[in-house]
C-alpha cells in the first residue's frame, strides 16, 4: 500500500504523520513545492516512529511526482490557507491552478488512485481535481464533512461534558458557512441530541460549527491543521483497510437529492474504490431547503471557477 500526500504544509504534514502513526501503509510520500521542506518533516516523522513505535516510512520530496508512482490514495493539501478576513472562497483564484497542476503530475504516475481533495474552496477544488484527473468520480472526492461534524461533535461533548467518543452526527452541504449540521440525525450514545440539549443552545452550537473554521483563522491568522490532517488521514484509513465506513464527504452527484452536475457534501460509504455509495436521506422540508440554498453558494463559486477558463 502507498500514500501519496501533496503538500507539506500543516494540513499535509499532520495527514502524513497521522497516516504514519496509524501504519496505514507501508509507503508515505510527502511532496512539497519548496526545497527542502518535504524532505525535512519526513526526517522528523521517521524519528519519532521508535518513540511511536511505528514502521511505515515516510518519504520527503520536492516536486519529484515520479517518486509518487503507484500510489493507492492522493492527499491533495496544496493550495494557500485563509488570513483572517477572508472566506475559503477568497482563495480561488490561486488554489485551482495548483490544484489543477498537481493533480495532472500525480494522476500521470497514479492512474489508479483514488484521490482525497483538501484544497480549499473544497467542494470546487474537488471539481476541480475531477476535470483534470478524468477519472470516474467515485475515484475523486473532497474531505470536509468529518472535519465540520467532528467540530459540532466537539462542541456538543464539551457542552454536555461527556465524551467525543459517544456522539454521532449527519452534516450536509458545502464546506461554507451554508453548511448543514443535522441535529435530527445527531445522536449521543444513541440518545436524540434534541432530548439533551434544548434548541436555543443547539442552534448556537449549529452556528459556531458553521464557522468553525473562521473561529480558528481568527484565533491564530491561519486556518486550521489538526482536525482538517487527522479527518483526511480518517478517510485515508477507511480506503486502504476497506472499512466501508459511512462519512459525510464531498462526492459528485448524478440526481441524489435532486442535484446533479455538483461536488456536495452528503453521507457516502468509503472503502477500497473510493466512494462506494451515496446515502440518501430522507430529509424534511427545511433540512432540503438548507441544502439547496448551501448547493446555491457552491454553484456561486463555481462560475468564478468557469470564468478562469482552466478547462
Ligand atoms: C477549515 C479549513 C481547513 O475548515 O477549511 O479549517
Amino acid at each position: 500500500m502507498k500514500i501519496t500526500v501533496i503538500g507539506a504544509g500543516n494540513v499535509g504534514a499532520t495527514c502524513a504523520n497521522v497516516c504514519a502513526q496509524n501504519e496505514l501503509a507501508n509507503e508515505i510520500y510527502l511532496v512539497d513545492i519548496k526545497e527542502g521542506v518535504a524532505e525535512g518533516k519526513a526526517l522528523d516523522m521517521w524519528e519519532s516512529s521508535p518513540i511511536g513505535l511505528y514502521d511505515s516510512r515516510i518519504i520527503g520530496v520536492t516536486n519529484d511526482y515520479e517518486k509518487t508512482k503507484d500510489s493507492d490514495v492522493i492527499v491533495i493539501t496544496s493550495g494557500i490557507p485563509r488570513k483572517p478576513g477572508m472566506s475559503r472562497d477568497d482563495l480561488i483564484a490561486t488554489n485551482a491552478k495548483i490544484v489543477k497542476t498537481v493533480t495532472e503530475n500525480s494522476i500521470k504516475y497514479s492512474p489508479n488512485a483514488k484521490i482525497i481533495v483538501v484544497a480549499n474552496p473544497l467542494d470546487v477544488m474537488t471539481y476541480t481535481a475531477y476535470l483534470t484527473a478524468k477519472i470516474d468520480s467515485s475515484r475523486v472526492f473532497g474531505m470536509a464533512g468529518i472535519l465540520d461534524t467532528a467540530r459540532f461533535r466537539s462542541f456538543i461533548a464539551s457542552e454536555l461534558n461527556c465524551s467525543p467518543k459517544d456522539i454521532q452526527s449527519v452534516l450536509m452541504g458545502g464546506h461554507g458557512d451554508t453548511m448543514v449540521p443535522l441535529t435530527r440525525y445527531t445522536t449521543v450514545s444513541g440518545i436524540p441530541v434534541e432530548e439533551l440539549i434544548e434548541s436555543n443552545r443547539l442552534n448556537e452550537i449549529v452556528e459556531r460549527t458553521k464557522k468553525g473554521g473562521g473561529e480558528i483563522v481568527n484565533l491564530m491568522g491561519t486556518s486550521a491543521w489538526y482536525a482538517p490532517g487527522a479527518a483526511a488521514a480518517q478517510m485515508v484509513e477507511s480506503i486502504v483497510k476497506n472499512q466501508n465506513r459511512i462519512f459525510p464527504c464531498c462526492c459528485w452527484l448524478t440526481g441524489q437529492y435532486g442535484m446533479k452536475d455538483i461536488y456536495l457534501g452528503v453521507p457516502c460509504k468509503l472503502g477500497s474504490n473510493g466512494i462506494e455509495e451515496i446515502l440518501e436521506l430522507k430529509l424534511n422540508d427545511q433540512e432540503m431547503e438548507m441544502l439547496n440554498s448551501s448547493a446555491e453558494a457552491v454553484r456561486g463559486v463555481l462560475s468564478v471557477l468557469d470564468d478562469m477558463n482552466l478547462f
